[in-house]
């Protein structure tokens, strides 16, 4: 069973749904000795699969698969129709028709079927835990798997739960937050501190991620007795980040001057470069994840057809200023080098 410890540069490419991460980046990345990601959130399981098999086509490099945990029904109905109102006059000037509320389990069982089935190396798992019986199947056939935790509490819980590793996110992470409660305030105790304390509390190996921008930073925290660090935001400009163009501009585009985090987009806290659509939506938005997730998924269609980084989801850590368009296997020796000196 693929371990951390195996990796030649204990560096990992974060999954990154919504097209970003690619099988060109993954692969790059498991070339270069690193550990590249596959995102399955949001993708039918048959995308998925023609993924793994790109991935396996190209590359005999250990890889991941991220999905995301079913979530509990919704609580704030009331809330979403409201935000829906509120959205409204919005869609109607973009010529846009906002959907009928929906959920969906994002394919849960379906996905966890197709990756026993093709023996995945890494799948790692987010939004919550999965049951111990899935766990179970996953080892059967040799994989390893991952939970993302963001507080000591869902560390415990996942080491009960038999994982292998945990992925610690901290409050400086671009993209959402990894919580087990849709409804979960971020915690913003810093990175080397959650994991610190982590690593206090359970036995289990840890990556590290959120925030991390430079070699110094990997080298601190790999020192702290993490055994790999995760970095997304490092990788969204790169030549193989499937990123829309909008969204990668605006990391480097000086108009846009922070990141927040916000449940704007869809129901659930994430971290993002702060425009318009933020500005405008985000003190009406509740917490219902995934149901504004699609509520909002024409409006963010629509900016991206016409470019507009002030309608997208610009999904960034608190280093977006230090991602670079290049290379993602340049990206990955350059930190590494760093944190090696
Ligand atoms: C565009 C984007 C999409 C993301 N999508 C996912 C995802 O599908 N699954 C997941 O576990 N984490 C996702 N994340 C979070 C990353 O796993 C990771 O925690 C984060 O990128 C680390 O912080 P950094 O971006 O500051 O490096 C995403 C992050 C970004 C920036």
């Amino acid at each position: 069973m693929f371990t951390l410890a195996d990796l030649r540069i204990p560096v990992i490419a974060a999954p990154m749904a919504g097209g970003t991460s690619t099988p060109h980046l993954v692969v790059a990345v498991g070339h270069e000795g690193g550990l590249g990601f596959l995102a399955a959130g949001y993708k039918t399981p048959d995308v998925l699969e023609r993924q793994i098999a790109a991935v396996r086509g190209d590359s005999r490099h250990p890889f991941g698969v991220n999905v995301f945990l079913p979530q509990a029904p919704p609580t704030d109905l009331a809330g979403v129709e409201r935000y829906r109102r509120a959205l409204e006059p919005a869609a109607l000037a973009r010529g846009v028709t906002l959907p009928p509320t929906r959920v969906d389990d994002d394919w849960f069982a379906e996905k966890v079927d197709l990756l026993v089935g093709l023996r995945v190396p890494v799948v790692s798992f987010t939004f919550g835990l999965p049951s111990a019986d899935v766990v179970a199947r996953l080892h059967s056939v040799g994989t390893s798997v991952v939970a993302t935790v963001t507080s000591v509490d869902e560390a415990i819980q996942s080491e009960s739960r038999g994982v292998d590793a945990l992925c610690v996110q901290g409050p400086d992470a671009g993209g959402h937050r990894g919580t087990f409660n849709t409804s979960d305030k971020p915690e913003s105790i810093p990175l080397p501190v959650l994991v610190a304390a982590v690593l206090d509390s359970v036995t289990l190996p840890i990556v590290a991620a959120g925030g991390i921008r430079s070699g110094e930073q990997i080298a601190e925290l790999l020192a702290g007795g993490a055994t790999a660090v995760q970095l997304g935001t490092a990788f969204l400009r790169t030549d193989e980040s499937g990123a829309q163009h909008a969204h990668k501009d605006a990391l480097a585009d000086p108009r846009f001057t922070s990141t927040v985090i916000t449940r704007a987009f869809s129901g659930r806290a994430a971290r993002g470069l702060l425009n318009a659509f933020i500005t405008e939506h985000d003190a009406g938005a509740p917490w219902a994840y995934p149901q504004v997730h699609h509520l909002t998924a024409v409006l963010r269609a629509d900016a991206g057809r016409r470019g507009d980084p002030e309608g997208l989801a610009l999904w960034a850590g608190t280093g977006y200023r230090s991602a670079t368009a290049e290379p993602a296997a340049d990206v990955l020796t350059r930190l590494w080098q760093e944190a090696c000196a």
